[in-house]
Order: structure tokens, then sequence, then C-alpha cells
């Protein structure tokens, strides 16, 4: 008789990539109007609380082995710590935002400045309202585009022209998911995680076709913005009230890196939200090893 042992699942190895990003330290943070539906301006924010936060989420980027840029924030521009929406930047094209309310008009040119000084030029900007990385999300070669609240769905197509890359729009159908990003977070080069319930019907099936091995997030951790993470291909920095995901994104053999970012959530926004990826300025390095 042959006695055959269980196979063992071998585990799945994530390998990170260092990475540089931009970020805008919350020092001009509060809640003063409501253009989406996490923000009340009644409701008080702790700036130093904030800024506390920020710091914390540098630094756990910086142990990582990230490098991190800041960018100089305005007096007048309470939102300019959601940074990611100040622009895309890809291996040969750095794009400043346009943004949908009049109350963040100004950060696009004050981002545009920044790359420009930061050797990131020459900055586009398109026609159409778009704003960045909130709505656009690099997985490997493709990006994938938000549009239903914020960035226009022809500004896609601007995007595409571009970046040289192919576009694939998504509709965002629920006010609290207003950014694809708020919806949907990138793992690697190929994998997400995502709510399907954020997006239309014919949305989730083109998600469902490309990527049938996602990470399907609950109800209660998209709520608390869970899905609003940034990932290196193998540390994934998220919010901490996001429990079920996490244990979901350590199955799928990443690692957790778990944050507090509860003042800038008064904003609607999270961890993602606060930090712009700058792609093409380093070499990529494997820091598995670090
Ligand atoms: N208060 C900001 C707004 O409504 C929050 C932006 C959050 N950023 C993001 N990438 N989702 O525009």
């Amino acid at each position: 008789m042959t006695i055959t042992s269980p196979a063992r699942v071998p585990a799945i190895t994530r390998v990170p990539r260092v990475r540089t990003y931009a970020m805008t330290p919350p020092v001009h943070f509060t809640v003063q109007y409501a253009i989406n539906p996490w923000m009340d301006p009644t409701t008080p924010v702790d700036t130093d609380r904030a800024i506390a936060q920020w710091l914390r989420l540098r630094e756990v980027y910086e142990a990582l082995g990230h490098t991190v840029h800041a960018v100089d924030p305005q007096p007048g521009l309470p939102d300019m710590v959601y940074a990611a929406n100040g622009g895309l930047s890809v291996a040969g094209a750095t794009i400043a935002a346009r943004f949908a309310f009049p109350e963040r008009g100004p950060e696009g040119d004050h981002y545009a400045d920044w790359f420009s000084a930061n050797g990131l030029g020459p900055v586009h900007r398109t026609d159409g309202i778009q704003e960045g990385e909130g709505d656009f999300l690099v997985v490997g070669d493709r990006i994938l585009a938000g549009t239903g609240f914020r960035t226009h769905r022809d500004t896609h197509a601007e995007i595409a022209a571009l970046t040289g890359r192919p576009v694939i729009t998504l509709e965002l159908v629920d006010p609290r998911f207003y950014h694809l990003d708020t919806a949907l977070g990138v793992l690697d080069d190929d994998l997400i995680a995502y709510y399907p319930p954020a997006f239309s019907p014919h949305s989730q099936a083109v998600l469902a076709e490309l990527f049938p091995t996602a990470v399907i997030a609950t109800d209660a951790d998209a709520s608390a913005l869970g899905l609003n993470f940034v990932s290196d291909g193998h540390h994934v920095v998220m919010t901490d009230a996001a429990p079920a995901l996490a244990d979901a994104l350590r199955t799928a053999g990443f690692e957790p890196v778990c944050v507090e970012l509860s003042e800038l959530l008064k904003g609607g926004g999270g961890v993602k939200c606060c930090t712009l990826e700058l792609r093409g300025t380093d070499e990529e390095v494997d820091v598995s090893s670090a």
C-alpha cells in the first residue's frame, strides 16, 4: 500500500519593490467644506493629531525602504494632504490634476509646479477633469480608470494618449466610494482587491473577467476605507480598521502593516489618498532582504 502524504501548499512569495512617493503634510488640514459624504464641516478636526498620524505613515514607508518626498502644503487648501489626487506619474509621463470642485482647483497648479521643480517634467495638463491617482490606478502595464463622481469619462482617452497605455474605464455608483482608490486597491502588477457593489454591473463584470483571483472586501472593511491601501508587492500599508481584509491579504501571501489615520478619514481619505507614487524616477530594486 502506498501512503501519500498530503500535498503541501507552496507558500506564495510576494516580492516587494522599492517605491518613491510624494506626500503633503496636513499642516493646513481642516474640514471646512463638504465635497464627499464623509465630510461634515461641523465635526471638529484635530490638526496636530492628523500631523502625528501622517508622520507615522511616512515613517512606516521609510522603514520599509521606500523614499518619501514632501510637497509644500499651501494655506487655504486643506485637502492638499490627499496627494494621490495631485496627478499621475508613470515612466515617460507626468500629468497634473484638473479638479472637479473649485475648492480644490488651485491644487492642480501647485502639484504641477512641484512636479516640474522636482525633475518630473515636462508636466502635462488634460483638457478634461481628472483627479490623478484618486481615479487612475496603475496595474502592471494597464491603467484602471474611475468615473462617475469626479474624473470625467472623456478624460480617460486623454490619459491613454498621454501615457501610451491601455486605460480601462470603471464606473463608480456609490457616493461613499467617489474615487476609484476608495473602492479598489492595487496589490501587485496583476492582482487587485476591490468592493464589487461600488461599481456598475458592467464594470463588475469587467473586473471579474480581468482579475478572477482578486481579493474581495467585505462591506464593513470597504466602509472603513480598507481598500485605500498602498502595496509594495509584499507589504500592504492599510488602515487598522479593516481586520477581515487584513486577514484575507495575509492568506493571499501579503503582509499587512496597519496604521491609524482616523483624523484624515474625516476628509474622506485614507492611506492611499495621502500617497502619490512617482514612477520611473528610480531603478526598481528588490528590497525583500532589507
Ligand atoms: N476631501 C477630499 C476630496 O473630497 C478627499 C480626497 C481623498 N483622496 C483620494 N485619493 N480618494 O476630494
